[in-house]
């Protein structure tokens, strides 16, 4: 299926009224990325728009059909300030037949609740940390120290800052606390993965393939900050610990492990019914025991970020990428059409 003659609308979500985070980076890029896509395709020959998703959905559908778009790159991750809503926007497009690339709603809104997500994984024997999800300091936890204290529906590691290894009851409470407070939702507590963490890009070619694997270097990290990617360490460039939490792509990891990381990422995206690309993200302990810590249906796609460092390590090339997506979409519209029998 070519790509020639198609209008592409590249959509991304712009509108924060409810400023209830701290952390308000990870927004500002989806319409930088929304930009780099869009010239991306212009200079692949396929005319693309960008079409932002502002305050309301209605202005939103009816720039897709006045611009009549044929389909659109949804990088939206999130609606009217809620990253929780990411999977609905991608719903309103399924029910009004709109094609567009990047997961459907089930995949979204099922990976977006960290704790259920993993019971769906760990169902399907895949292996996950233990942990809880809490929704009051006062509930008992019944874990290994360390643990993580994480937010339980949000992703870009908001949230995730050095406080949130804590490593006695009185810290995981007063951690606990914060973050429903300040999220209003519950927290997910996790065993704390002392070791080397891994992130396995996916791409879906007619089947899933997972690209090379990557690793996140940790060696440089100062003395006294826990080895994660916290806020701070994906969004704030000059920050020591962006600094000292370097991707490194392919990683220099032995061939039985890669084929094993890569086995599991795929298991994973097949498991949470992904489809076009996602992200799964590793931790090792040094026992060499692996857990999925989550898989990610709509990465940071950025040029910058992970996923599109795996496609250069793979020898894709962006715009490629993104042709083969835009086909994809098309693919399932096609396969839609055949089975309503509008053919
Ligand atoms: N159980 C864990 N053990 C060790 N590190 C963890 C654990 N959970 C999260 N982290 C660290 O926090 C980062 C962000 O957590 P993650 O669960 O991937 O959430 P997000 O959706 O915000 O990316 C991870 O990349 C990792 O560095
Ligand atoms: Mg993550």
């Amino acid at each position: 299926m070519a790509t020639d003659g198609l209008k592409v609308g590249v959509a991304f979500n712009t509108y924060e009224p409810y400023i209830y985070r701290p952390e308000k980076v990870s927004e500002d890029s989806v319409a930088r990325v929304a930009e780099v896509v869009c010239e991306t395709l212009n200079q692949a020959g396929v005319p693309a728009v960008l079409i932002p998703l502002q305050r309301s959905m209605f202005t939103f559908l009816r720039r897709i059909k006045e611009l009549e778009v044929d389909v659109v790159v949804n990088l939206c991750e999130g609606f009217f300030g809620r990253p929780q809503w990411e999977a609905n926007v991608a719903a309103v497009m399924e029910v009004l037949y709109i094609p567009f690339t990047g997961n459907g709603s089930r995949t979204l809104a099922l990976c977006q609740d960290k704790h259920q997500a993993k019971a769906i994984l760990s169902s399907f024997n895949l292996p996950v940390a233990p942990s809880q999800l809490i929704t009051s300091a006062e509930e008992m936890v019944d874990l290994r120290f360390p643990v993580i204290v994480k937010p339980n529906s949000e992703d870009a590691s908001v949230g995730v800052h050095p406080e949130s290894v804590v490593y006695d009851k009185e810290a995981l409470a007063e951690r606990v606390e914060k973050i429903v407070r300040t999220y209003s939702q519950p927290a997910i507590v996790e065993e704390f993965i002392d070791g080397r963490e891994f992130n396995v890009a996916l791409l879906e070619d007619g089947e899933p393939r997972a690209l090379p694997v990557s690793e996140i270097d940790f060696s440089t990290m100062p003395e006294g900050f826990p080895r994660i990617c916290s806020y701070e360490a994906k969004w704030y460039p000059d920050h020591i610990l962006y600094k000292t939490t370097v991707p490194i792509c392919p990683a220099r990891i032995d061939e039985e492990l890669r084929q094993k990381l890569q086995e599991l990422a795929v298991t994973a995206f097949r498991v949470m019914g992904c489809r076009d690309y996602a992200r799964v993200d590793f931790r090792m302990n040094d026992q060499g025991e692996i857990f999925i810590l989550e898989v990610n249906p709509n990465p940071d796609i950025s040029l910058d970020a992970g996923y599109a460092r795996a496609l250069r390590a793979a020898g894709i090339e962006y715009a490629e990428f993104w042709k083969m997506m835009i086909r994809n979409a098309l693919k399932r519209k096609e396969n839609n059409a055949a089975a309503n029998g509008k053919r």
